[in-house]
């Protein structure tokens, strides 16, 4: 069997989760995950906008505390178990300009969105991936984490920060018990989501859209690979990390990000 049949074949007969899975990364390891021969189920508020839905989709806003048990006992319930659990739903819609713009409802959104939900959706599934002793949670980190952007995503910054320690505490609790429990941390990824926010701080800053991705590129400390990310990067990842060939790995952070950061 060569590479290409193993990896369309390595994920047949698990069920995978990838909250966010309809738009950017979560389409894209979504899309990865199902090459693989996995069963795929997405959640999202929205459904895709041209209705092409090609994987188990399900309405949600799970940044919701109240949504998070109701909708992954129903999954539980209808697919049986989830053995991939995809934590990629994430962002930020605070406004730019420091600590002084943002207010305590920009805090709490921003700590919902990226900090409490997966860590509720953790807390869902995780009863039944301990009780089967396997599966692999995947966190969907950010390069913010780990070097702060202060100026345009200061406390989506310190919720992708928490998770990443989260994550890692986590791993510690469950990998002994046969969980897997990995961080990905993406730099810029060319997203739908990323092009408005590039575009909304070109308007706010007077500057063109080449301009301000330069200055936001620049601010990361340059990328070395002369680009953003494409999803697709980011899912590769994430589909080698979820399979048998990564069965060794636990407990770290892997950051994508064209070799922005600059510390060892
Ligand atoms: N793009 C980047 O450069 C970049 C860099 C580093 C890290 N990341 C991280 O990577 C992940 C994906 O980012 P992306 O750029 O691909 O995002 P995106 O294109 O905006 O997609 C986000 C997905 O999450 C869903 N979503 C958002 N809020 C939700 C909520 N409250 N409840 C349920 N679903 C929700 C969206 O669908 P609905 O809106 O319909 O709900 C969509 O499916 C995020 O965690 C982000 O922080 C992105």
């Amino acid at each position: 069997m060569d590479n290409k049949q193993l990896i369309s074949t390595e994920l047949t007969g698990k069920i995978a989760l990838v909250t966010g899975g309809t738009k950017g990364i979560g389409k894209a390891i979504a899309d990865r995950l199902a090459q693989a021969g996995a069963t795929v189920i997405i959640t999202a508020r929205n459904e895709p906008a041209d209705n092409q839905i090609e994987h188990h989709f399900i309405k949600a806003d799970l940044a919701k505390a109240e949504e998070t048990a109701p909708v992954i006992n129903g999954i539980l319930k209808e697919f049986g178990t989830i053995d991939i659990l995809v934590n990629n739903m994430g962002g930020s819609s605070s406004p730019s300009g420091g600590f002084s713009t943002l207010t305590d409802e920009h805090w709490e959104n921003d700590l919902h969105l990226n900090l409490l939900a997966p860590v509720r959706v953790d807390r869902a599934i995780l009863p039944t991936m301990l009780e089967k002793k396997s599966g692999v949670i995947i966190h969907i980190s950010s390069l913010s984490g780990v070097i702060p952007l202060w100026e345009s995503l200061g406390a989506y910054a310190v919720a992708k920060a928490a998770l990443i320690n989260y994550s890692k505490s986590l791993s510690k609790e469950v990998t002994p018990k046969g969980v897997r429990v990995l961080t990905v941390s993406p730099g810029m990824v060319k997203t739908d989501t990323m092009d408005g926010y590039l575009k909304s701080l070109s308007i706010e800053a007077g500057l063109s859209v080449e301009e301000i991705t330069q200055s936001v590129m620049d601010k990361l400390g340059g990328i070395p690979m002369g680009r953003m990310a494409n999803p697709q990067d980011i899912a590769e990842m994430v589909g080698y990390l979820v399979s048998p060939r990564a069965s060794y790995l636990s407990g770290a952070n892997y950051i994508i990000d064209g070799g922005s950061n600059p510390t060892v």
